[in-house]
């Protein structure tokens, strides 16, 4: 059983626990996650490890209430307790010196780029963050990776905050600018938003690495479950990600795949609510 240290609201439906995981704590890298049940018999969730303190012994993570199970995690108040946390599972993040990078982050994306931001800025690349969402309330994590960042845009859909419009739109202006271009670019968020990223960075040759989330169930490369197209292959994004070139990834087949479970899992979630 882990501990639930606290337990915070951070925008609809998101949600920032941090959870006593001293193992994990003192052993995890950047880019890695965890698979958290609530509860014995549920399903498995996958979730980035977005930051963490060996000292303390805890790791914080940001949960999506999206369906059935998820719901119950961010239900688990301080106090509480976790049924299982495994990890940390999956490659890290391959960090080096670009000099300048980008790092994109949409909607709740932004949680999963987080822990990838502050390592490139801690290996002494200079960071540029873009993040974006629908509106202002859905805006996370915009003083931590200010903190970090030697510039952050923000943009949201109904210009609430930011500039109007979406994350790529900020993205445009810098890699067109030889000056300002990034060695690499880091995008996290909706599928959409990654391919657009990857294929506004296609002609200029910059490297990009996407985040994948497919569907998980064991993290060990056994089921299959999460497998994902990159350059033509098949790659489990938890052994082989979940971080890909985002040149090389089939986002139609991952968005097919996603798509696979989502009117069950709405059924589901209407049949727990009543
Ligand atoms: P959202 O739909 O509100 O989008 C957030 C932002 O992404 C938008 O404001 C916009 O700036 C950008 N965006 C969206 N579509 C775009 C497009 N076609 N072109 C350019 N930019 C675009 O996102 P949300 O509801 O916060 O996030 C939910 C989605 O994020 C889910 O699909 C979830 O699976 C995915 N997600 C992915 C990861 C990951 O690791 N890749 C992690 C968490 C969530
Ligand atoms: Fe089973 Fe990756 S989750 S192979």
């Amino acid at each position: 059983m882990f501990d639930v240290i606290s337990n915070e609201v951070l925008a609809p439906n998101l949600h920032q626990l941090v959870v006593r995981a001293p193992r994990i704590a003192s052993s995890r890298l950047p880019g890695q996650f965890v698979i958290v049940r609530a509860e014995a018999g549920e399903e498995r969730i996958p979730l980035t490890i977005g930051d963490a303190d060996a000292a303390a012994g805890t790791i914080t993570l940001f949960v999506q209430a999206i369906g059935a199970s998820t719901q119950r995690i961010v239900a688990v108040p301080a106090g509480g307790r976790l049924r299982d946390v495994a990890g940390p599972l999956g490659l890290p993040t391959h960090i080096r010196n670009w000099g300048r990078v980008a790092c994109i982050g949409g909607g709740v994306g932004t949680a999963v780029l987080f822990p990838l931001a502050k390592a490139l800025a801690e290996a002494g690349n200079e960071v540029t963050t873009i993040i974006g969402g629908r509106s202002a309330r859905y805006i996370i994590l915009a003083d931590e990776l200010g903190a970090l960042s030697r510039e952050l845009l923000v943009t949201t859909e109904d210009g609430s905050l930011g500039v109007q419009g979406f994350v790529t739109q900020p993205l445009e202006g810098l890699v067109a600018d030889p000056a300002r271009r990034p060695g690499a670019v880091f995008a996290v968020g909706p599928v959409p938003m990654m391919r657009a990223v990857a294929e506004l960075t296609r002609p200029h040759g910059i490297e990009t690495v996407v985040s994948l989330n497919p569907i998980m169930i064991d993290g060990t490369g056994m089921c299959g479950g999460c497998r994902v197209l990159v350059g033509g292959e098949a790659k489990f994004a938890c052994v082989d990600g979940p971080e890909f070139d985002g040149h090389l990834v089939d986002f139609d087949n991952l968005a097919d795949r996603l798509a696979t479970y989502r009117e069950s899992e709405a059924s589901h979630v209407c049949r727990v609510a009543g």
